[in-house]
């Protein structure tokens, strides 16, 4: 196999890894809650199932995920919600093998919920998509979209998926190439894609391919304005060979567990992928979360009193976890420059700070927090 082809192949892996770590963390919270209904599921550019004899791809993720948990709550007798998928593929060809894929693996049942195929132009299923989604009532969608390109992806089109607030949707993109043209000859296509981000001339020079994804980033986040969350996960292989998955939603708890996810794959940075982090000498050494400009950054934020709930927004928003916000709270509760107090005024359970996301939901004032 040529290096290039491995390469790929590693990113695919890592693509993959994060889609099931996503999906098996929100889809088990989802079918647990009881204000979601059935949870549909779009894989908008899904390819054959199976690629190179062995590796798995999307929609067999998605359907062995959506398979253990729908049968794990039957078995436990949770309530069971339905799971609709949907697989598209303009390739006539690959969806017949991935339908093959499907019966010979017994990856879907009719009670698991509907499965549906189509072989459409992504720029023909779209609006097909955005109209289900607006009509869903109390009921949940997800939308997998891995284009070889970026040539037919609009951020518009995003958001019009992201509108109903109904949806999350994961978008990767080959930052690689999208980088090395922005600095040499710029194609038609990528201006294009940027320009309806941000005025071409505006757009600002990026010197790594890492600084190039933190741009597209944040002409994500201001072109979708203050209600969206926007976040990376870049997957790399040395500073030139990069890929990146953007994830985007409206609601705070689905972010909360794409940060889990980020978080379980790059202990240290929750950022991203490199295959040196893997490989090197250290791998058998617990690796610890790098959190120190989040303890500053929340120094800061501590100089005025928060509540809990605020500081769950605060903490999400920076791309933690609870616990890094606890252990960090600890420390400074150790240290005696920590003032924290029930909403009644009484000084507060020591080392308890409430800061996932159900206490978010249902006691957002429990506890106030203030550095001396
Ligand atoms: C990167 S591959 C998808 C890989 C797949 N998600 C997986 O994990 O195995 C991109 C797929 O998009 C399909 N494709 C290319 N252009 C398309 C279009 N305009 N609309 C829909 N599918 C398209 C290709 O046939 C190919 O299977």
């Amino acid at each position: 196999m040529k290096e290039s082809q491995k390469i790929m192949l590693q990113h695919s892996e890592v693509k993959i890894r994060l889609l099931r770590l996503y999906l098996e963390r929100y889809l088990n919270i989802l079918t647990k809650s009881k204000y979601c209904g059935e949870i549909h599921l779009y894989d908008l550019f899904c390819g054959e199932g199976i690629y190179n004899g062995t590796g798995k791809g999307s929609p067999i993720i998605i359907l062995e995920t959506i398979k253990n948990i729908f049968y794990s709550n039957k078995t436990s007798g949770n309530e069971i919600e339905k799971f609709n998928c949907l697989f598209n593929d303009i390739d006539e060809n690959k969806i017949k093998k991935l339908q093959l894929e499907i019966t010979e693996r017994k990856l879907h049942y009719s009670e698991m919920g509907n499965l549906k195929f189509s072989q459409k132009d992504y720029c023909n299923i779209l609006p097909e998509v955005a109209q289900e989604i607006n009509t869903l009532k109390n009921q949940k969608a997800f939308i997998f979209i891995d284009p070889y390109g970026y040539k037919n992806i609009k951020i518009s089109d995003i958001k019009i998926l992201l509108k109903s607030n109904k949806s999350e949707v994961l978008l990767f993109l080959p930052t690689q190439f999208m980088f090395r043209f922005e600095t040499k000859g710029t194609p038609e296509s990528l201006i294009e894609f940027i320009d309806e981000l941000i005025p071409i001339e505006k757009w600002p020079k990026s010197d790594t391919g890492i600084e190039f994804i933190e741009n597209l980033t944040e002409a994500f986040r201001n072109k979708l304005g203050p209600s969206y969350y926007v976040d990376s996960f870049i997957i790399s292989r040395d500073l030139n060979q990069f890929f990146c998955l953007f994830f985007f939603t409206s609601h705070i708890y689905g972010f909360d567990k794409m940060l889990e996810a980020k978080w379980n794959i790059d202990e240290e940075e929750g950022r991203g992928w490199t295959n040196k982090s893997e490989n090197d000498l250290f791998s058998q050494v617990d690796r610890k979360a790098n959190t120190d400009k989040f303890e500053q950054k929340l120094k800061n934020f501590l100089k005025v009193e928060r509540t809990n709930g605020e500081l769950y927004e605060f903490r999400v928003q920076n791309g933690h976890l609870a616990k890094h916000a606890n252990d960090i709270l600890t420390k400074f509760q150790n240290m005696g420059i920590l003032i924290s107090v029930n909403a009644d005024g009484t000084p507060a359970r020591k080392s308890a700070f409430y800061l996932c996301y159900n206490n978010y939901k249902t006691e957002p004032n429990k506890i106030k927090l203030k550095l001396k």
